[in-house]
This record gives structure tokens, C-alpha cells and sequence, in this order.
């Protein structure tokens, strides 16, 4: 028998509790994981809540990083005892086990341990394609980036400064202004005492920024829009304090002809050919040096709910993740 995180219903972090369950064998075109090391995303929390919608009971997670322990029919790439990663895997990562389509998995480098790539391959994937693909950010330009000292912020600050851009941080103390700086950050904004277009204002000489990337949502929407230079383009990526609605078309053309966009990784890594590419993408800067997944907290697997507690409550920094 084997641990499953699993909940009947949604609510607060009390509803995950640890069910012991039998680990399921692989089918035909599925592998089975021994995870060594479990992901925690915001995303975890807005599936348990409710946010996102899911059948129940289910287990929850997505990611995680482990050793085939065995391999079905017609697989091909993959025999047991390899090292994997995993970002989009079915829900159940919180697990000491899971089993998934092999097409989801992807064989991990040498060079990136179990924890890196636990705590860095949805967060890491989702900068390659924010950065490399939504807004290409080029050399010397200056951006914004929201909840820079978190999971996904400390990869952007990183993965940008390596871009040779000026990353403009938002953070809520000096604590995590200071880890944004140590990231790569060019400027960091304290959200609790500053106003964020004022500082951009005053940081840009009024030229303002051509991409905002907000992953808090709700309470920043307006201030977002406001950073932006003429046709800039706004990337709403998350919901941290919840949901952007009610949103005013007018508000775009009144901001100056802006763009904007609701992406997803699930939108970018839609095949397995552009998965493998940005795999390769982050494989290559992790293992350059250039960005490293600083794992800045780590909670046994049946801690879940104390982790997902604390991420919701803004008192971690860099990426969590679940040991097992
Ligand atoms: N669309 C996609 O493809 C995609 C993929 C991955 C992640 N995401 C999104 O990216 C964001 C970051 O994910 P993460 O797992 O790396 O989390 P995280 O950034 O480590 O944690 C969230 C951070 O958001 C900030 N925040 C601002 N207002 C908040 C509020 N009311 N409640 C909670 N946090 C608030 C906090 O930083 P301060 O205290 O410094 O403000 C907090 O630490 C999430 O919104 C997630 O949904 C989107």
C-alpha cells in the first residue's frame, strides 16, 4: 500500500486528507513513478478550493519528479529505473506513487536533482513560455513582474536577468525584496506602501513597459494596465487573490490600444514535440547555471495542507515542494 492525498469535497486546506491506497499498474502507453519529490502551485489550491472544478473524490497535484517503477505495453521511451520529471501529469502528484500516460513524463538530465526539477518544471516551464513565447522579452527592455520572490517570480527574475532585461519586481516586504534582488531583479516594489504605476513612472522616465506579467489578478488588474506603454500587452497568468472579472473593453483603448492575454501551460505544451522543446529550453538554463530552482520550503507529503496554507497566506518564498 502507498499514500494518496485525496479529498471528497472542496474547501480549506482540511479537506486533503492522506488515504492509503494500492498504486495503480501501468496500462498500455503509461508508466507508474515512485515520486522522490512532489511540486506545490497555486493552481493545487484553486482545484481544492473549488476555483477550478473537478469530479470527486480526487487526488490533487500535478507535478513531481521521481524513477519509473514500471512501464506498460507499448511504451517506448522509457524503462523502469529511469529518472523522470512531470508538470501536467493527471491529478494525484501528492502521492507516493502515480501512473500516467508516458507522453506526459519527460527524462530528467543528470544534472538536475529530484528536488529542482519537483520545485521547477511547471514553474519553469510556464516562465519559458511567458518569457520565450507570449512576450519574447528582449535585450534591455524593462517588464514588470508580479509576486517576483514566489515559485514562478524567482525563475522569471532569473530566467530575464539571463535575457539581459530589466525585471521590475512587485513584493509585499522587504524580506522577499531582497530575494527578488538576489534573483536578478533590477527593482523591486513594495505593493503594502507603494503605488506600482507610480514607481514604474518614476523607474522608466515615463516611458512605462511593454508587458506586464500579473499572477495575483483581482487586486492588481487596474494597476497592471497602468504600467503599460502604448500597445503594451497585459499577461494575466493566475488568481493568486482571485479572479479578474468584469473587465471593460474600453479600458484597453483608454489605456492606449493594449493587449491582453489569459494564458496557460497546458495552452503552450499542447503537443508532445513543443513540451520536449521548452523541456530543453529550461533543462538548458538550469543547467547552464543561469536559473536555479530555490526550493524555499519543503513539508513531508501528509503536511499537505499545512503547505498549501502557507502558500495561500504569502509566507513562502521560491518554489515548495511536498518530500515523501
Ligand atoms: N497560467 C499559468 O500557466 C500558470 C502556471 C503556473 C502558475 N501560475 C500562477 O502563477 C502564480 C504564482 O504561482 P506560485 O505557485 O509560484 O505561487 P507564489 O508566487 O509562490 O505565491 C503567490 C504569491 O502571490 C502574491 N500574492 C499577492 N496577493 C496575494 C493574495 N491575495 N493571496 C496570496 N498571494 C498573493 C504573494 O507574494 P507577495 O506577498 O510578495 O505579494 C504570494 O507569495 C499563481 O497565481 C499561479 O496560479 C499560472
Amino acid at each position: 500500500m502507498a499514500r494518496q492525498i485525496q479529498f471528497t469535497q472542496t474547501g480549506g486546506p482540511e479537506v486533503l486528507k492522506v488515504a492509503e491506497v494500492e498504486p495503480r499498474d501501468p496500462g498500455a502507453g503509461e508508466i507508474r513513478i515512485a515520486n522522490r519529490a512532489i511540486g506545490l502551485n497555486f493552481i493545487d489550491i484553486y482545484i481544492r478550493s473549488g476555483l477550478y472544478p473537478t469530479e470527486l473524490p480526487s487526488g490533487l497535484g500535478t507535478e513531481g519528479a521521481g524513477v519509473v517503477d514500471a512501464v506498460g505495453e507499448e511504451v517506448e521511451d522509457f524503462v523502469e529505473g529511469d529518472r523522470v520529471a512531470y508538470a501536467m501529469g493527471p491529478l494525484g502528484a501528492y502521492a507516493d506513487f502515480i501512473t500516467m500516460d508516458a507522453a506526459k513524463a519527460i527524462a530528467l538530465p543528470e544534472a538536475i536533482d529530484f528536488e529542482a526539477a519537483a520545485g521547477g518544471m511547471l514553474k519553469g516551464l510556464t516562465v519559458q513560455y511567458l518569457t520565450r513565447q507570449t512576450y519574447a522579452i528582449g535585450e534591455g527592455e524593462t517588464i514588470v513582474f508580479h509576486a517576483a520572490a514566489g515559485g514562478v517570480g524567482s525563475i522569471a527574475c532569473q530566467w530575464a536577468h539571463a535575457l539581459g532585461a530589466h525585471a521590475i519586481g512587485t513584493v509585499s516586504n522587504e524580506d522577499k525584496a531582497s530575494i527578488a534582488h538576489q534573483n536578478g531583479a533590477w527593482m523591486t516594489i513594495d505593493t503594502t506602501r507603494e503605488s506600482v504605476p507610480e514607481r514604474v513612472r518614476e523607474l522608466t522616465d515615463g516611458a512605462m513597459v511593454p508587458v506586464v506579467y500579473d499572477s495575483v489578478g483581482k487586486d492588481t488588474w487596474t494597476d497592471s494596465l497602468a504600467c503599460l506603454s502604448r500597445r503594451g500587452l497585459m499577461v494575466s497568468f493566475g488568481n493568486a487573490s482571485g479572479a479578474v472579472e468584469g473587465v471593460n473593453l474600453v479600458d484597453l483603448n483608454k489605456g492606449g490600444s493594449l493587449f491582453v492575454t489569459r494564458p496557460s501551460l497546458a495552452g503552450y505544451a499542447d503537443t508532445r514535440v513543443r513540451f520536449e522543446m521548452m523541456c530543453a529550453d529550461l533543462f538548458a538554463v538550469l543547467e547552464s547555471g543561469e536559473v536555479k530552482i530555490n526550493i524555499g520550503q519543503r513539508f513531508a507529503l501528509e503536511d499537505a495542507g499545512q503547505a498549501q496554507r502557507a502558500l495561500a497566506n504569502r509566507e513562502t518564498t521560491g518554489s515548495t515542494i511536498l518530500t515523501v
